[in-house]
């Protein structure tokens, strides 16, 4: 099967936030311009959103007539999700879900494990992804593609790297929120009104954008220059430093990597 035979992406959960995400991203991408989708809801849907995008409640016709499988359902709707692949790929985007028992219960040796983040809904997702085969580079490159209309993408070797990820670039601006409120309380606490001091830490994260466009540049760079410039900044940034800033982020990311390791799913395996 070559990349361009990949007609027909099946999404079960379509209709739902991330399934409408990756249709409506690829329904804009000219590399993925031959490409047909099925989405499935178990609710009813009034009309047909796209001349390439159908709609059924039936996961089982889905699956005939796809050439690749998106699961995008809460994992405890997975649990009475019951469909035989018959070796045709499955991607799932459900977290703390392994390969292991996604191959088992829907009988295909293709699973790939994505995990978009947040972002994916204006293009700007990290999307770190396993599959469980090498064997099939056809099948590789096209989910390349797919995931690549949803912002940036990396294949890992380690199906264990998709839980460490899934505790930082999945969290999408759980972090930077965290970092944004601690600012706001500290500027209110040094006088600043509650409204004012929340537009200031916005519009400063906001702006901060741009410092992280360039993926090959590391963030040390980044800090760095403002530790060289020694004025204020850094010496904020020396005494974070040195009140643990590192020590609680990397607890932080433990402890979520703990919880994707440990998923709260009947039928995690
Ligand atoms: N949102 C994110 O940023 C994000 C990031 C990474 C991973 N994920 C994972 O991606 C998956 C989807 O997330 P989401 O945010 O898109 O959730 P969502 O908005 O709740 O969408 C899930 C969809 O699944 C449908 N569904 C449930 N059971 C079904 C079934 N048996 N057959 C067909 N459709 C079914 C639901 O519609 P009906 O109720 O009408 O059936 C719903 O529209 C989840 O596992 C989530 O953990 C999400």
């Amino acid at each position: 099967m070559t990349a361009s035979n990949y007609h027909t992406v099946g999404i079960i959960g379509g209709l739902g936030w991330l399934g409408s995400a990756l249709t409506n991203s690829a329904l804009l991408s000219e590399e993925l311009a031959e490409v047909k989708f099925i989405v499935s809801s178990r609710r009813a849907t009034a009309t047909e959103k796209h001349p390439r995008v159908t709609f059924t409640q039936d996961n089982q016709a889905l699956v005939d007539a796809s050439d690749l499988i998106i699961m995008s359902v809460r994992p405890q709707d997975w649990a009475s999700i019951t469909l035989n692949l018959r070796d045709k790929p499955l991607m799932s985007f459900m977290a703390g879900i392994s390969s292991h028992a996604l191959s088992k219960k829907h009988r295909t040796k293709y699973v790939i494990r994505a995990l978009p983040n947040g972002a994916c809904s204006n293009q700007q997702s990290y999307t770190p992804w396993y599959c469980t085969s090498q064997d099939n580079p056809t099948l590789l490159d096209f989910i390349a593609k797919l995931l690549h209309c949803i912002g940036h993408q990396d294949q890992y070797d380690l199906e264990d790297h998709i839980e460490v990820l899934t505790a930082i670039s999945g969290a999408g601006p759980a972090y930077p929120a965290l970092l944004a409120q601690a600012l706001q309380q500290s500027a209110i606490k040094l006088g600043i009104p509650q409204d004012k001091a929340q537009r200031a830490v916005n519009a400063t994260l906001l702006g901060s954008g741009a410092a992280f466009k360039d993926l090959s540049n590391p963030p040390a760079n980044t800090v760095f220059v403002f530790e060289e410039y020694q004025g204020t900044t850094a010496a904020g940034l020396a005494k974070m430093k040195q009140c643990g800033f590192f020590e609680a982020v990397e607890s932080g990311v433990e402890a979520a990597y703990d919880k994707a390791i440990h998923f709260d799913s009947p039928t995690k395996e």
